[in-house]
């Protein structure tokens, strides 16, 4: 679904920008410009994942097919950078275990 996927592409990208941000002295003035640009990314995920809850009609399903491209687009990185890595060698790439819930995360780190 274009929706999700686009949603997966501009929230990252929205991360993208303002780790890019974060790597400049605050003096830049090309740090203010890369924070605007992360705002906008980021506002155009959450309308993507709005109009797609809309469209699926709950939200967890809209979630389920977030979570599905995201690994999906995790397994294509890993293929590229994989093959790169291996001198163009056809390689499966690794099949990602969901994230554990919050409630696991805050256990374990206990
Ligand atoms: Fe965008």
């Amino acid at each position: 679904m274009m929706m999700a996927t686009t949603h997966v592409l501009e929230a990252d990208a929205q991360h993208d920008f303002a780790r890019m941000a974060r790597a400049l002295p605050p003096s830049d003035p090309l740090r203010s410009g890369l924070v605007g640009i992360a705002l906008d990314e980021g506002r155009h995920a959450a309308y993507l994942r709005e109009a797609l809850v809309r469209k699926m009609s709950r939200a967890s399903s809209a979630q389920a097919q977030i979570e599905m491209f995201k690994e999906r687009k995790a397994q294509a990185v890993f293929k590229v950078v994989l093959e790169g890595l291996l001198g163009g060698s056809q390689v499966v790439p690794p099949r990602l275990s969901k994230p554990a819930a919050v409630e696991e995360q805050v256990s374990i780190a206990a």
